[in-house]
């Protein structure tokens, strides 16, 4: 199968996106999925270019298997909408950010993340960096569903 870009985006690339990042490609290879996707993420907030995930997100996503100290802030440019196939924003702020860069060709490219979740409680994945540490497991919760839900949806030819 062709290799499928999944860049994911929330506001500082620190919590997040990076830790969808990591549960995702975790999810793939458990599914032996691992050469059929490549994953990035990206913010829209400039704060954070260049430096590694949040503490707290490194430690909640080493916990369970993913290893995402490696990764680095970046911010979402032009040239993302032309090499991934789908952008996956956490909320709806970011989601109207990409919304209003995209070309009108690419923007049906763009999902919110709980959209990969059936009969989810939330709409949106919650920004953990202000809150306590809980707050991190609740949102691996939710990614380890988003990941499930596009790994699904691409088995199915649904994306
Ligand atoms: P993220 O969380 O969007 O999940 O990476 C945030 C990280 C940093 C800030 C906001 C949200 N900040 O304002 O610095």
């Amino acid at each position: 199968m062709a290799v499928f870009r999944v860049l994911f985006v929330c506001l500082g690339n620190i919590c997040r996106s990076p830790m969808a990042e990591g549960v995702l490609r975790n999810e793939a290879a458990k599914a032996g999925a691992t050469d059929t996707f490549e994953i990035e993420s990206a913010g829209t907030g400039s704060w954070h270019i260049g430096n590694p995930p949040d503490p707290r997100a490194q430690a909640a996503a080493l916990e369970r298997g993913a290893d995402i100290s490696a990764l680095r802030g970046r911010l979402v440019d032009e040239e993302d909408f032309e090499r991934f196939d789908l952008m996956v924003a956490m909320d709806r702020a970011n989601y109207a950010v990409l919304k209003r860069m995209a070309p009108k060709d690419q923007v049906h490219k763009l999902r919110l993340a709980m959209s990969f979740v059936d009969g989810a409680r939330v709409d949106e994945v919650p920004d953990p960096y202000f809150g306590e540490g809980a707050g991190f497991e609740h949102v691996l919760d939710l990614l380890g569903d988003v990941a499930q839900g596009i790994l699904a949806a691409r088995r199915e030819g649904r994306i």
